[in-house]
């Protein structure tokens, strides 16, 4: 960072405005590079640094990362319905953020599980707006509690991948207001983040970026919003549009829109007139002023990013990972595993020994540590317990990275990147820059190092060793050329003709894969050569390569490997370790590279072998345990042959001890679904438009969005939204209205603790509003609350409150709020299924409004 004086802190930003030259104004609209705002050393403006969330703190490289903490995703963290728990979240990432020497966290990502397939599905709370919007207001608080702002994402309407910069989400006014804005609203209204994030995508035909509607109209005019409007990553489309429409500032940097000669063109030519660019820029001064007074030991610090890593701070991450696991299923009480009926374990799944922490795409990041399941169930389980484990099979979608087992050229682990520049005659120039990197996925897009000629190579290199001999198989996927050998000799070429697929965001190729023979113990040398240049045009090639006719965005490259195995086998040796064992924990699920950024799911089947494993081994072990790890709903063929099924979500780097103490009753599951589960694709809410069709998405669902779909349609849920088991039960006793003043409304409700252990439960109320003309859905979420570890036998009360906003629509024909006069049925349960109490409540007066 340059060093200056703080001045800055203290300047009138008027003042500032009417110092700085147009260029100057200019590039402070835009950015230096992808996570940094644009320094003025001339006038003491600093640069603040924004680093990606949501479900920790990457820090500025994706290259060469600085390991961080990884916390359970926002489905994991909305499934434990606890405002207060997720408001110390956002605390403790503020922390991460400032050691990572930025002070502007890109999260909450608070869009709609639309459907459960959707890419970033994961990185949602939930399908109901009204949970979206708390968590997303308890996080944004706990962030800006401690001076972190949070840039809440994306306004509005990312809920699919699917050409996502083109689509155009076709929606009514109601389902835009009720449901897509709903979780922004409430967040800006109990929270009001700093900073918002456009989406990719179109509202009413209009790129979310640059559309006057949702920046100035909803956003500044009707909400009060007084922060910075900021743009999703390449998510700017226009040089005038954008700015005139609210957007204040462009990522990342480079800019590609707001050169000087474009912005100075659209001055001269009056699309965009001085004023408007001022008022940017003192939106965009103002912001970096106010981050820089709350954290001037960050901004005006060494610029450096950091690692923590403390007892209490593992001690939060486990916690909150059980906090999120959800019981879906427990027959014959199965779970917890307890002494004196399980003696024999068997572990059998793919994930089992896994690194499953987190989805993929800008969510992932480098853990400073992983405790896998296979880790934490051997750590955790009781002394006496036998534990055996059988792989099952395989469930990856591109080969498990190998920087477990490689080692540098001097030994060191992981493996060498070097990089070359190419001199005129097409040659390597000598090394550029050298780094060591522990990890075989290598990202490119925010990090060259300085100095390279615009064409380069890349040289990783590394020894591989394995501890079996075995036929190993290797993959490589590719942004970009490479070609990977393997002692010198070429063993995979995904240079001179390659395949597109999904790898990097759709930019790069599919996994090419090659047999080697590898031998216990004995040492290979790899080599995987890359380069970002494209050779001239050859006329016999018939354009099957990746395309390069657009500037590519992405660069990177991934090596994968593992044993290749034969399937039938892997099954059969597992299920007769299920069958002399007395239970069975299967792991499997997905992992970051079937749920990620960039792709919607193709179905809900859970890839490779996994659901006939489960089924062979329920077939042979009464007390088979699945735990599933995903980010959203899985199909379930196999559920009523199994015991027990724990959603254990991707719950960050402590996965393996969170599902150790729920599997072993450690801690008692209080996880609620925050999304239903459908049995079929075809019960998906928003089937069959999940896809964009020539550039539009249609929700034709409307504000019929997942349980309210279900109810008022009669579909059958495989679990329905709200649903979680307990080690315990809980009886409702009694529901006390203790407060009524129009539609404020606070009601007392009284349950006890009736099994015995300790537990925790949350308490659910869906208002179902009266039949008036206008279609609502049959019940909507509108408050919960959640009783803490309440003793065997013991009475704990909750309370629940409501207000304007638990009776309102969006009307269509006035464009407000409305709220009609009427009889409202409040069901208290715990899940929209499992209602347990009925009140009606009377609201005299009709009451309409707009703003918030
Ligand atoms: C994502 C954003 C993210 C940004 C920076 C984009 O691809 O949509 O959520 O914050 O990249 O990594």
């Amino acid at each position: 960072m340059i060093s200056m004086s703080r001045s800055f802190i203290v300047a009138n930003i008027n003042d500032l405005v009417s110092k700085l030259q147009t260029e100057e104004k200019i590039a402070l609209l835009s950015a230096p590079n992808w996570w940094n705002t644009t320094p003025i050393p001339r006038l003491e403006i600093p640069s603040i640094r924004c680093s990606d969330g949501p479900n920790g703190v990457r820090g500025s490289s994706h290259f060469a990362s600085t390991p961080a903490q990884c916390l359970p995703c926002a489905t994991s963290l909305a499934s434990t319905f606890d405002v207060n728990l997720i408001r110390k979240v956002g605390e403790f990432l503020a922390a991460e953020t400032k050691i990572k020497s930025s002070v502007i966290l890109l999260a909450p990502t608070c869009n709609i599980q639309r459907s459960p397939l959707g890419g970033r599905a994961f990185e949602s709370f939930s399908e109901d707006p009204y949970l979206s919007g708390i968590m997303a207001s308890a996080y944004v608080n706990g962030l800006q509690s401690q001076g972190v702002s949070a840039a809440i994402k994306h306004f509005v309407g990312n809920d699919q991948e699917h050409e996502r910069t083109a689509a155009d989400s076709v929606m009514s006014d109601r389902a835009l207001r009720e449901v897509y804005l709903y979780p922004f609203m409430l967040a800006q209204k109990l929270a009001k983040p700093w900073a918002f994030m456009t989406s990719y995508g179109r509202i009413h035909g209009v790129h979310c970026s640059e559309s006057p509607e949702l920046l100035q109209d909803i956003l500044r005019d009707e909400w009060g919003f007084k922060g910075i409007v900021v743009s999703d990553w390449y998510g700017t489309y226009g040089v005038d549009q954008p700015i005139n429409a609210g957007l204040d500032l462009e990522m990342p940097g480079p800019t590609r829109w707001r050169t000087p000669t474009l912005v100075n063109h659209m001055l001269t030519a009056q699309k965009l007139s001085p004023s408007t660019l001022d008022e940017r820029v003192r939106n965009i001064l103002a912001y970096i002023q106010q981050q820089a007074r709350l954290n001037p030991e960050v901004v005006y610090g060494d610029g450096k990013e950091r690692t923590r890593d403390t007892p209490e701070i593992r001690k939060f991450c486990r916690a909150l990972a059980t906090q999120g696991v959800v019981l879906l299923q427990n027959r014959n009480m199965v779970l917890p595993l307890l002494p004196n009926r399980v003696h024999k374990l068997a572990i059998v799944g793919p994930n089992a020994k896994g690194s499953v922490i987190s989805g993929g795409g800008s969510a992932a990041l480098k853990a400073s540590y992983i405790v896998t399941p296979y880790e934490g169930i051997q750590e955790g389980a009781f002394e006496e317990l036998q534990i055996s484990y059988a792989i099952g099979c395989y469930a990856h979608k591109y080969l498990p990275t190998l920087e477990n087992h490689l080692k540098t050229p001097t030994g060191e682990p992981g493996w060498l990147a070097t990089f070359y520049s190419h001199t005129k005659d097409g040659k390597l120039s000598p090394p550029i820059a050298k780094f060591v990197l522990n990890d075989t996925r290598v990202k490119l897009n925010d990090f060259i190092p300085e100095g390279l000629t615009e064409d380069w190579t890349l040289k990783m290199t590394g020894q591989l060793t394995v501890d079996k001999t075995v036929p190993f198989e290797l993959g490589l996927t590719v942004a970009g050329r490479a070609k990977l050998w393997i002692d010198g000799e070429l063993t995979i070429d995904n240079w001179t003709k390659q395949t597109p697929g999904d790898f990097f965001y759709g930019q790069g190729t599919i996994e090419e894969k090659a047999i080697v023979e590898l031998e216990a113990n004995k040492t290979v040398n790899v080599l995987v050569e890359y380069t970002n240049s494209y050779p001239p045009p050859d006329k016999n090639d018939k354009g099957n390569t990746v395309s390069n006719a657009q500037p590519a965005l992405m660069r990177g490259l991934r090596l994968g490997g593992c044993e290749k195995i034969n399937a039938d086998a892997a099954i059969a040796d597992a299920v007769e370790l299920a069958e002399t064992s007395d239970a069975v924990v299967f792991i499997g699920g997905l992992t970051p590279e079937w749920e990620s950024e960039g792709f919607d799911r193709p179905s809900l089947e859970l890839p490779g072998m996994q659901a006939e494993l489960i089924t062979k081994l329920a077939a042979v072990n009464p007390n088979t345990i699945v735990c599933i790890q995903a980010g959203s709903a899985i199909s379930m063929p196999w559920k009523d042959d199994v015991a027990g099924i724990l959603q254990t979500w991707y719950s960050g780097n402590e996965v393996g001890n969170a599902i150790a103490d729920v599997l072993f009753g450690k801690a008692n599951p209080c996880g609620r679904l925050p999304l239903t589960f459908p049995k079929r694709l075809e019960d998906i809410a928003a089937y069959p438009n999940l896809l964009s069709e020539h550039g539009k998405i249609h929700y034709r669902e409307d504000i019929m969005v997942g349980y309210k779909h279900h109810m008022k349609h009669k579909i059958e849920p495989l679990f329905c939204f709200g649903h979680g088991l307990s080690y315990t039960t809980f009886k409702f006793l009694d529901c006390v209205i203790i407060r009524q003043a129009g539609t404020d409304i606070e009601l007392s409700i009284q349950l006890q603790n009736t099994g015995s252990v300790a537990g925790s439960e949350v308490l659910q109320l869906y208002v179902a509003y009266p039949d008036k003309g206008i279609t609502h859905p049959p019940l909507q979420l509108k408050s919960f609350a959640k009783v803490h570890d309440v003793a065997a036998g013991e009475i704990a009360i909750a309370k629940l409150e409501l207000d304007k906003w638990s009776f309102s629509y969006w009307d269509e024909e006035k464009n407000q709020w409305k709220v009609d006069a009427g009889h409202y049925a409040l069901h208290i349960g715990f899940s929209c299924e499992d209602i347990v109490c009925q009140s009606m409540i009377e609201l005299e007066t009709t009451l309409s409004w707009t703003g918030l």
